[in-house]
């Protein structure tokens, strides 16, 4: 699972339109009579973009219109991510940004949530930092949002709310979605596994699994609103109903959100490769609409890592995985994820991840410098590896990956492919959309085709990219 924090810098006061000059002039009384707008600022996982969505349900409740652009939002949301230090520091300059803008606009809220708000002491060092934050809410509390907010609207009193553990798994708030055709459909929450690099168990609690009849509910509520793409989500989805809550295992519960009537799509994320099974494969190929794409992020190609990682599995058994869904799915696409300068990591052990990119074929994958995360076991490991080594390191893993990027997209070049078509690129002036298997296809068109399948054919391939040509215009 990708956790891509946010590059882009914030600028707080960039040119501001009259309509907002005027809103900053007159009192939080006044304006609570017009429309009041948010903007939400997301780091991390798809987790974390669903999330949001939530979040931008609880503002919509409380009659919060639209998102606008950060310099005329009426509260900004920040909901952070905790994953590597890099996720951290970009939020921490994002936030900072912010004091002009508050000084400015003094009925501006701004509210911190997600993963940073749960680590142990982190809410305390923000507010310190930060002492112009409104609210900081953590991740197991999202329900409490709004009456939060409404509280901080009646008292200028700051407010911090972060519980250790989520009770229940459903949250009743309706997402505002902003990903159409896709649709982000949560079936676990939280971890078990801790990896001993990863915070994420820390921050996000046990592993919960929904009941598979709210999941199904939802799905075909979605189907109903003409979603095209559900991506059901967890840390582990393979691990679903561990804790009896499911009802179901992890490969029916797959099939029955495949079963639905008309056409769409399924995917999952994140798989482990300890849980992944014979009958999550045979879903995988009887059912047509679920991608014939497995993300399986094998984190280092060397045993020794793999068991300082507490991963649970050896390259062997992950090579045996693929080798056995391949068996069922020729060719099927596997996507991963590669952490290197895990402490104590040697050469030669880098080497072993270096030959598991080819010898897994990966399509792609996503691919990290190990953060130390404070609390986790890996940090008080001894046999920290230099930065210059990891930068190296990390700069032959990439050279790698794209090698293979580069040689698995060009099998579509003259081929035909089906794409969802997600969007249209300003500045390519090109539609897009994916394949089953990840790609992103290109192409022109004159009519919005956003939300319906578009069958191309690839004239070219650029790293994940493909161009191509809509079929029926050939
Ligand atoms: N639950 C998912 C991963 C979620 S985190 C899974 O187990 O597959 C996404 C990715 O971030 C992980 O797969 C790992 O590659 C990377 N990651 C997690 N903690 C990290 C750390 N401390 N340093 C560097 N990369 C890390
Ligand atoms: Fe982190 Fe491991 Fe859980 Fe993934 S499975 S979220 S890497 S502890
Ligand atoms: Fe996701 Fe980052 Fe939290 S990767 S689960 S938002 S720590």
């Amino acid at each position: 699972m990708k956790a891509n924090e946010t590059t882009k810098k914030i600028k707080a006061n960039k040119l501001i339109s009259s309509n907002e000059r005027f809103r900053r002039k007159i009192s939080f009384e006044i304006l609570k009579g017009l429309f009041m707008n948010y903007h939400i600022v997301t780091y991390g996982c798809q987790m974390n973009l669903h999330e949001s969505e939530k979040i931008a349900g609880v503002l919509k409740g409380l009659g919060y219109e639209k998102e606008v652009p950060l310099e005329e939002a009426d509260i900004i949301v920040f909901n952070t991510c905790c994953i590597r230090e890099n996720a951290e520091n970009h939020a921490f300059g994002n936030i900072g940004a912010l004091k002009k803008l508050k000084r400015e606009k003094k009925y501006l809220l701004i509210a911190v949530g997600g993963c940073m708000t749960q680590e142990a002491g982190k809410a305390e060092i923000l507010k310190k930092k930060f002492p112009f934050i409104d609210i900081i809410f953590g991740t197991h509390n999202l329900g409490e949002l709004s009456s939060l907010i409404e509280q901080r609207r009646r008292v200028k009193k700051f407010l911090l709310s972060v519980h250790d553990e989520r009770g229940e798994t459903e949250d009743g708030i309706s997402p505002v979605r902003t990903s159409y055709p896709n649709a982000w459909v949560n079936i676990t929450y939280g971890c078990n596994n801790f990896c001993t690099y990863c915070i994420v168990p820390y921050v996000r609690g046990r592993e919960r699994s929904r009941s598979a009849k709210d999941i199904l509910r939802e799905v075909e509520g979605l189907l109903e609103e003409g979603y095209k793409e559900i991506t059901l989500l967890g840390q582990n989805v393979n691990s679903f109903n561990s804790d009896g809550r499911g009802e179901m295992s992890f490969p029916e519960l797959l099939s029955a959100c495949a079963s639905f009537g008309g056409k769409y799509r399924v995917r999952f994320m994140t798989s482990h490769p300890k849980d992944f099974t014979r009958e999550l494969a045979s879903v995988m190929a009887k059912r047509e609409n679920v991608c014939n794409l497995l993300h399986l992020p094998a984190q280092s190609g060397n045993n020794r890592i793999l068991s300082l990682m507490n991963r649970r599995y050896t390259r062997e058994k992950y090579l045996e995985e693929i080798a056995m869904l391949r068996e069922m799915i020729p060719g099927c696409d596997v996507t991963s994820d590669l952490i290197v300068g895990f402490p104590t990591e040697t050469e030669e052990e880098f080497q072993d991840t270096l030959s598991l990119v080819e010898e897994a074929d990966f399509s792609s994958a996503f691919t990290f410098i190990y953060s130390p995360r404070t609390g986790t076991k890996a940090a008080a490991m001894e046999g920290k590896i230099d930065e210059e080594t990891a930068k190296d390191r990390i700069m032959r893993l990439v050279e790698k990956v794209n090698e293979n990027t580069r040689k698995k997209s060009a099998r579509f070049v003259g081929k035909r492919t089906e794409i969802l078509c997600e969007d249209f690129d300003e500045k390519k002036k090109l539609y897009l959309g994916r394949n089953e298997e990840g790609r992103m296809g290109y192409f022109a068109s004159d009519k919005n085709l956003i939300g319906e399948f578009v069958t191309l054919r690839i004239g070219q391939a650029n790293g994940v990219s493909l161009y191509g040509t809509e079929e029926n215009r050939l």
